[in-house]
């Protein structure tokens, strides 16, 4: 059964999967990684030239064949739960785990992020619309919450390990 990390953009999703991983040995992938092999282009330029509905689809598809693959550890582009299909594939899952932070220290952390198109092209209070909008969507999907502010990734790495029998 896979753990899949969700939250907003900034929340640490990729970097908290990768200590999950390297702590524990366990396997991982990352839907924006993957779409990038896939597409030879990073995940920020594919969303750029196909759109978000395209962009939005791909993930789907993507996040689809890794909970196929039974990958144990599966970060998520942020924006996966804006996509109906996605969030009926989540709610099946019964280890998603929303890194809640909140919504300046995103800010803080992906500010003028070429690599995240949603991040330079809309204004802070565009961006942070966004974010009420998603909040309700993550809750709607997470088996669990983790309040993830002020923790460092291997504290959350702990506390998911703690919280969930990854193996099972
Ligand atoms: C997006 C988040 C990004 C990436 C893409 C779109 C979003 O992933 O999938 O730029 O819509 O929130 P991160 O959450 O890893 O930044």
């Amino acid at each position: 059964m896979s753990i899949v990390l969700i939250g907003f953009m900034g929340a640490g999703k990729t970097t908290v999967a990768q200590t999950l991983a390297k702590t524990y040995s366990l396997d991982f992938a990352d839907t924006d990684l993957q779409l990038g092999r896939q597409f030879a282009q990073p995940a920020g330029d594919l969303l750029r030239r196909v759109g978000e509905d395209q962009f939005r689809e791909y993930e789907y598809q993507v996040m689809q064949q890794m909970l196929a693959d039974a990958t144990l550890i599966i970060a998520t582009g942020g924006g996966i739960i804006e996509s109906p299909a996605s969030r009926v594939l989540l709610q099946q899952e019964k280890k998603v785990i929303w890194l809640n932070v909140d919504y300046q220290t995103c800010w803080s952390r992906i500010a003028g992020d070429q690599t995240r198109p949603l991040a330079t092209k809309l204004s802070s209070s565009e961006l942070q619309e966004r974010f009420k909008v998603r909040q309700k969507y993550y809750r709607q999907v997470a088996d669990l919450e983790i309040s993830a502010t002020k923790k460092s990734p291997q504290q959350l790495a702990q506390e998911i390990w703690r919280l969930t029998n990854i193996r099972d």
